[in-house]
């Protein structure tokens, strides 16, 4: 594959307004002239919607943490050759709403799945399709959970160390790749956020293209 687009990911705990963030900065770039897509994960095509909805669903309470893994696997094999690798190979720009590293830090440090067999498949299921930049949207954990409403999803129920391993985790990650791992503490005014990352951004597009 000859990848000429820039791949950018949002990554962040519970209630971490990661979607706002994101969906601001599709607007944004779309208003300057980009040629920009938008996706989430688990989504982002038909078949990975409805595998989202079994992963989310609170029934499924007896889910092995592997069957989990897999399928979060399952849903980004498809919308990569469906949706983001295509739109690389055109020269856009892909902003997506999570990536392989929800999968290092949820399945990962959260329940304890093994952290290299995770990169393998990940690298299988992406052809090895990387994030160009990570933007990973920080706050409490306590605050993030707050936010989330009383109808909470299958993956929200669970306690908070297990939110608490995930924050940790995504810390870890962003420090061993500083380079491409953004830490962006979140501001209680949404606008301020937004605007450390057009800054974060604008900049780095920038350079990527030149
Ligand atoms: P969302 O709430 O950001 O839309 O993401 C759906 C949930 O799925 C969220 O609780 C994080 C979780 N998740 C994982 O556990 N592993 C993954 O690989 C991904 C992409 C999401």
């Amino acid at each position: 594959m000859i990848k000429k687009g820039i791949f950018i990911t949002f990554e962040g705990s519970e209630g971490c307004g990661k979607s706002t963030q994101s969906r601001l900065l599709y607007g944004y770039l779309k208003r300057k002239g980009h040629s920009v897509i938008y996706l989430r994960e688990p989504g982002g095509t038909k078949i990975s919607e409805k595998i989202r909805k079994v992963l989310l669903d609170p029934d499924n309470k007896s889910m092995s943490a592997i069957a989990e893994t897999f399928l979060y696997m399952a849903a980004r094999a498809q919308v990569v050759s469906e949706v983001i690798r295509p739109a690389l190979e055109k020269g856009r720009i892909v902003i997506c709403d999570r990536f392989l590293d929800s999968t290092l830090a949820y399945q990962g440090y959260g329940l304890g799945i093994d952290i290299r067999s995770i990169k393998l498949m990940g690298d299988f299921v992406t052809g090895n399709i990387k994030p160009d930049l990570t933007i990973f949207l920080d706050l409490p954990v306590k605050k993030g959970l707050k936010v989330c409403g009383r109808v909470k999803d299958r993956i929200e129920k669970r306690p908070l160390d297990y939110h608490m391993r995930v924050r940790r985790g995504y810390l870890r990650l962003a420090a061993f790749q500083p380079r491409r791992i953004k830490v962006i503490k979140l501001d209680k005014n949404k606008s301020v956020t937004q605007d450390k990352i057009r800054k974060l951004i604008s900049g780095w597009i920038q350079k990527f293209k030149h």
